[in-house]
């Protein structure tokens, strides 16, 4: 058994107007109430400091993230948010490298690990994302493709253990409505925490929290919910609906 606190975050990507945020954020703040698992919202920037402050007044629950940031403090980087912006505005959380950013905004792994630190030291915690194309995947480098991805933020999580949340996130299965099954997502995942018992240490692994994100929706959460690597979910199109996301919420207790 593990003590690791379940964790479920809802990616609302480039939605959610500001009307339909709070209204969101309440249902949801709603939701999380009293339950054991911690709950989390990354809306678009605009909305943060506004859906941060719906959150506090809504018995500070649940927690506010950015969907992503820029790894340096100030200065002239036009149209970028930075960290300390982000926890100023009531942010607890950050979501860094998601696959899209990867994709769209040729993210690398360097610079993925550069947003992690700068995260880490603004006092936000970030949710780490990882995953692998269907090309990789049916090429069979899954685990070549994660590993690498983790190893190049793992001196981080050794650095501060349980801070960093690994969200596994494969590509193929992130809005297509092909959610992994449980046993292929327990396989990458339990095979992410021996990476990191080998790279990191036998603790920072099983502090360390990898949420499961692609394509969860009420109907999936439970059973990948119930695998034992599975420690919760990053939602993408299911956390826009509180009703759904109420549910995910709920299977993880
Ligand atoms: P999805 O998105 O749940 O809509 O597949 C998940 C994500 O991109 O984090």
């Amino acid at each position: 058994m593990t003590d690791r606190t379940p964790l479920i975050a809802g990616n609302w990507k480039m939605n959610a107007g500001t009307e339909e945020s709070l209204a969101l954020v309440r249902a949801v703040a709603e939701a999380a109430q009293g339950k054991r698992c911690d709950v989390v919202v990354a809306p678009p920037f605009l909305i943060v400091a506004a859906a941060a402050k719906a959150a506090k007044e809504a018995g500070g629950k649940l927690e506010v993230a950015g969907q992503n940031l820029y790894p340096r403090d100030n200065g002239a980087f036009t149209g970028e948010v930075s960290g300390p912006m982000l926890h100023a505005a009531g942010a607890q959380w950050v979501i860094v490298g998601h696959s899209e950013r990867r994709q769209y905004f040729k993210e690398s792994d360097e610079f993925v690990r550069e947003k992690i630190e700068a995260a880490v030291d603004s006092s936000l915690r970030p949710i780490a994302c990882i995953g692998e194309t269907l090309e990789e995947r049916e090429a069979n480098k899954t685990l070549e493709v994660v590993f690498r991805q983790v190893d190049a933020f793992a001196p981080l999580l050794a650095k501060d253990p349980g801070n960093i949340v690994i969200a596994y996130e494969p590509v193929w299965a992130i809005g297509t409505g092909k959610v992994a099954t449980p046993e292929q997502a327990q396989e990458v995942h339990a095979a992410i925490r021996k990476r990191l018992a080998e790279t990191t240490s036998q603790e920072v692994s099983e502090k360390t929290r990898i949420l499961y994100g692609g394509s969860v929706n009420d109907q999936t959460a439970g059973e990948l919910l119930g695998c034992p690597d599975i420690d919760g979910a990053l939602v993408g199109g299911a956390s826009l609906k509180s009703d759904k996301f109420g549910q995910i919420i709920a299977a993880a207790g």
